[in-house]
């Protein structure tokens, strides 16, 4: 995709965004977090977040993308010349470099449960032989490199081809058809025998739960879900024509996602309550939950394989998108560089990844802060980086932006009242910075 080039449609846009933020964040981390965090509380802190920090940034990332036309570094340089803040966008680089390490090996444990569900391997399974089975499969080291190094792989390929084309095809018929997937899932999970011991789990917050770290956890959530932090929106939103509504796409992506959250979430509770399951049973929750709700399902083996390509799939267009971020401005969109960085980029994440994958089988051992090299990655990710990220991004809007050129942009294709964007410049301005801050030094104990 050269830079110049532009989405094919309005819709294409909003799919490849609605693709690059619901992934693994909302499907498989969300109700591993919360199920960790106590529930409810933090589904509505995580909301708050993603209303109050999330969709402010993701319309910052969306118009310093369109203002500037250019990658994720570049972008940066062109608006505030001569300046460090292109170190925003590098920042960025690394982050979903480290960011992909980590997420390829959740999906190599999809294309794993994929390859079992085909071949027949869970069927008539109890729910402690899924746990059972799953378990020694993502402890097996040659297994678990391997399907990760598959992932990647796919990944690598669509990247090096320039992802427009295929996200946009594949996303109009995946995304509404992994909708529909959930809505059944959820309709069977909530009619489980105490279902309402989950569905109370997820929507009744409880607050003597909260700690700070619930509250980081939760910020970190809401930026890992919506991409944000990695000027990967801005990389996506450089290559869309002026005519489209910026505001508009943000709420629909934030819309979604929540949508999706919220589905995650109440096709997971009821189960692990109904089926007596473990909430706070980390990474592994929806994998050892969701084969026992399938098949409870007539043709659950079915619906559980259409399952999980669907779910690949939107692992899938999240993973291009961090790594096309890296690859954009390495190529500088030139077609013989992409192809040739697209490898070497994707190799090297998979290397660097490969003890998150060991770290479920024989590195589980090796831990620092009293966590494994998996959670150790995904905890700088989600709750450092991606919050440093965010902050620089609030603060180079207001900074570096000027405010009726920004009211310009954003009006561009959307005819923004100018209320609504005072709203934005505040929460951009003032909100999001001081509650970034205040988060992370509460956690550190510094507040
Ligand atoms: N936003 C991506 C996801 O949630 C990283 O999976």
């Amino acid at each position: 995709m050269s830079q110049r080039e532009q989405w094919s449609s309005k819709i294409g846009f909003i799919l490849a965004a609605a693709g690059s933020a619901i992934g693994l964040g909302a499907i498989w981390k969300f109700p591993y977090i919360a199920g960790q965090n106590g529930g409810g509380a933090f589904f509505l802190i995580f909301i708050l977040f993603t209303l109050l920090l999330g969709l402010p940034l993701l319309l910052a990332e969306f118009s310093i993308g369109r203002t500037a036309e250019s990658n994720a570094v570049d972008s940066y340089r062109k608006i505030a010349p001569g300046t460090r803040w292109h170190w925003v966008g590098i920042l960025g680089m690394v982050t979903s470099f480290i960011l992909l390490s980590f997420y390829s090996v959740i999906g190599g444990w999809i294309v794993v449960y994929l390859f079992k569900a085909i071949t027949g391997q869970l069927n008539n399974l109890s729910s402690d032989q899924y746990a059972e089975v799953f378990g020694a499969t993502i402890s097996n080291p040659v297994t678990s490199v391997f399907v990760q190094f598959l992932f990647i792989l796919m990944t690598i390929i669509v990247v090096a081809k320039g992802v427009q084309k295929g996200i946009e095809l594949a996303s109009k018929i995946m995304m509404p058809a992994l909708f529909i997937l959930f809505i059944l899932l959820v309709v069977r999970a909530v009619t489980l025998d105490n279902a309402m011991a989950g569905i109370t789990f997820l929507l009744q917050p409880d607050f003597s739960k909260v700690t700070s770290q619930t509250i980081l956890e939760a910020m970190g959530q809401s930026f890992f879900t919506l991409s944000v932090g990695v000027s990967v929106m801005v990389t996506y939103s450089s290559y869309l024509p002026k005519t489209q509504s910026l505001p508009r796409s943000a709420i629909s992506i934030v819309a979604m996602n929540i949508f999706i959250v919220l589905l995650a979430g109440l096709a997971i509770f009821p189960a692990v309550f109904a089926f007596d399951l473990e909430p706070g049973a980390g990474p592994v929750l929806l994998f050892n939950v969701l084969p026992t709700v399938f098949s409870q399902l007539p043709f659950g083996m079915l619906f559980f394989i259409a399952f999980l390509v669907l779910f690949l799939f939107a692992a899938l267009t999240s993973a291009f998108s961090m790594l096309e971020i890296i690859v954009s401005v390495i190529s500088k969109g030139e077609p013989e560089k992409r192809k040739k960085w697209s490898w070497i980029i994707g190799l090297s994440i998979f290397i660097f990844g490969i003890p998150s994958a060991l770290s479920f089988g024989i590195l589980g051992d090796i831990t620092l802060f009293d966590k494994t090299i998996f959670d150790l990655a995904d905890f700088a990710v989600s709750n450092v980086l991606l919050p440093i990220g965010s902050l620089l991004i609030a603060l180079f809007v207001p900074m570096k932006m000027k405010k009726t050129a920004l009211y310009e942009e954003l009006k561009q294709g959307s005819g923004l009242k100018r209320g609504l964007f005072e709203t934005w410049f505040f929460l951009i301005r003032f909100v999001a910075p001081l509650l970034i801050v205040i988060v992370m030094l509460d956690v550190l104990g510094l507040f």
